[in-house]
C-alpha cells in the first residue's frame, strides 16, 4: 500500500550546533517528527513537521489513564554512508501487540516504516557517524482524547521522533536482584512496551543507582525467585557451553535484541534454551563454576556485559569480560555498518533521496 505522508521541511536545519563527538543524552532532537492522527476509527494526516510542541487537552486521557506506548529502535550508516534500519518491521509489529494490551487501535505496520524511512531520510545529516553510536528513533502512541472517565479513547496520535546518541554503557554493569518491588506479574502487562510498566520502575531503579547498581535484575512477582529481565534488556546466562534466556511468559519484554542474538548464537552452532531461571540455580551455577557469562540485551545499549549480581547481600561476581557478548554486540555493529554479511536478513536500507 502506498502512503501518502506530506512533508512540511524546517527552513533552516539546526545539525550544526550538534557536537557529534559529545553529545547529551536523550536531549538533542533532530529538526523533524513524524506524525498521524487517530480520529473517527481511522488514521489520518500521516506528515512530516518540523519537531514542535503538541498542543494538549488537560484532559487527554493519556495523562490520566496512561493509554501510552512506545518502542525504541536505531538507524546507523553504512560504510557507504546510507542509513539502514534494523527489523523494523518487529518494532512496527510489536507496537501493535501493546496496543492491543491496552485497547489501543493498531496502527498500519507499513506506514509505521514508511514513516521510519521518510524520517530517517529527511533527517539523515543526524546519525552520528562514530562506531557505536546511533540516531535512536522513538515512535510512540498516546490518548489524546479530552474526557474524563475510565474506557478505551476514541483519538489518537501516533509520533515517531528521533535522537542522536552516544554508546550507553561503555562499561560492565552491576545489577542489584530486586526482592521488594516487581516490574511485572502474570496477567499484567509486562510483555507491552507501555508506558506504566517503566513509571512503576522509576523508583525502585532510582533506589537501586543511589545504592551504586548501573539496573535493577527483575525477579518473578509470586516468589521472587524467577529472574526476569534487566531494567531496558533482556538477559542471557551461560552456563556449561549452553547459553539460556528465561522464556517469553508475558512477564518479559518480548526484546528485538534478544530475538536477533538467540537466532545469531543458533546460526552460529550455539545451544540457547528458553526457560525459567531461578536466581539459586545461578549461584549455584556460581559456586560450582559451570557460570560463564552474563550479558544483556537491548536496543539502546547493544550488549552490556554483567560485572555482579547482589541478591540479598551475596554477590554473583563475574571475573571476566563476556565474549560471547562481545562476539553478539560486535556482530550487530559489524552488520549494521555493512563490514560483515547480513546472514540474517535484519537490514533495512534507506534511501537518503526519498524526502
Ligand atoms: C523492559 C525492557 N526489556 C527489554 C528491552 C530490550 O528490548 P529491545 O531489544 O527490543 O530493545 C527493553 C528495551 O526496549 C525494555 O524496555
Amino acid at each position: 500500500m502506498k502512503h501518502n505522508i506530506k512533508i512540511s521541511k524546517i527552513e533552516k536545519s539546526k545539525v550544526d550546533q550538534l557536537d557529534f563527538n559529545n553529545i547529551p543524552l536523550g536531549r538533542t532532537f533532530t529538526d523533524h517528527m513524524f506524525i498521524c492522527d487517530y480520529e473517527n476509527g481511522e488514521w489520518i494526516n500521516p506528515r512530516i513537521e518540523p519537531l514542535r510542541l503538541i498542543p494538549t487537552h488537560p484532559a487527554a486521557m493519556a495523562l490520566h489513564y496512561g493509554q501510552a506506548i512506545f518502542e525504541g529502535m536505531k538507524s546507523t550508516l553504512d560504510i557507504h554512508g546510507n542509513p539502514t534500519l534494523f527489523t523494523p518491521e518487529k518494532n512496527a509489529h510489536r507496537l501493535n501487540v501493546s496496543a492491543s494490551r491496552i485497547g489501543m487501535p493498531h496502527f498500519p505496520e507499513e506506514l509505521f516504516v514508511e514513516g521510519l524511512k521518510h524520517l530517517v531520510a529527511i533527517d539523515h545529516k543526524w546519525i552520528p557517524p562514530q562506531k557505536g553510536s546511533a540516531l535512536y528513533l522513538r515512535p510512540f502512541m498516546y490518548a489524546d482524547e479530552a474526557f474524563i472517565g475510565m474506557r478505551a479513547a476514541t483519538n489518537y496520535k501516533f509520533i515517531i521522533i528521533a535522537s542522536p546518541s552516544a554508546p550507553l554503557f561503555t562499561k560492565r554493569i552491576r545489577l542489584k536482584a530486586e526482592t521488594k518491588y516487581i516490574r511485572a506479574a502474570k496477567g499484567g502487562t509486562g510483555e507491552a512496551k507501555v508506558a506504566g510498566n517503566y513509571a512503576a520502575a522509576i523508583y525502585p531503579t532510582e533506589l537501586a543507582k543511589g545504592a551504586g547498581y548501573d539496573q535493577i535484575l527483575w525477579l518473578d512477582a509470586h516468589e521472587f525467585k524467577y529472574i526476569q529481565e534487566v531494567g531496558t534488556m533482556n538477559i542471557f546466562f551461560k552456563i556449561n557451553d549452553e547459553f539460556i534466556t528465561p522464556n517469553l511468559d508475558g512477564c518479559i519484554l518480548n526484546g528485538i535484541s534478544r530475538i536477533s542474538t538467540i537466532d545469531l548464537l543458533r546460526h552460529k552452532g550455539y545451544k540457547v534454551t528458553e526457560r525459567p531461571i531461578t536466581i539459586d540455580e545461578i549461584i549455584e551455577a556460581s559456586e560450582n563454576g559451570s557460570l560463564q557469562e552474563a550479558f544483556g540485551t537491548g536496543t539502546a545499549v547493544g550488549v552490556a556485559m554483567i560485572e555482579a549480581i547482589d541478591y540479598n547481600g551475596y554477590t554473583i561476581q563475574f571475573k571476566d569480560d563476556s565474549p560471547s557478548g562481545q562476539m553478539v554486540l560486535d556482530t550487530v555493529n559489524g552488520v549494521r555498518t555493512g563490514v560483515m554479511k547480513d546472514e540474517l536478513g535484519w537490514m533495512v536500507t534507506i534511501n537518503k533521496e526519498l524526502v
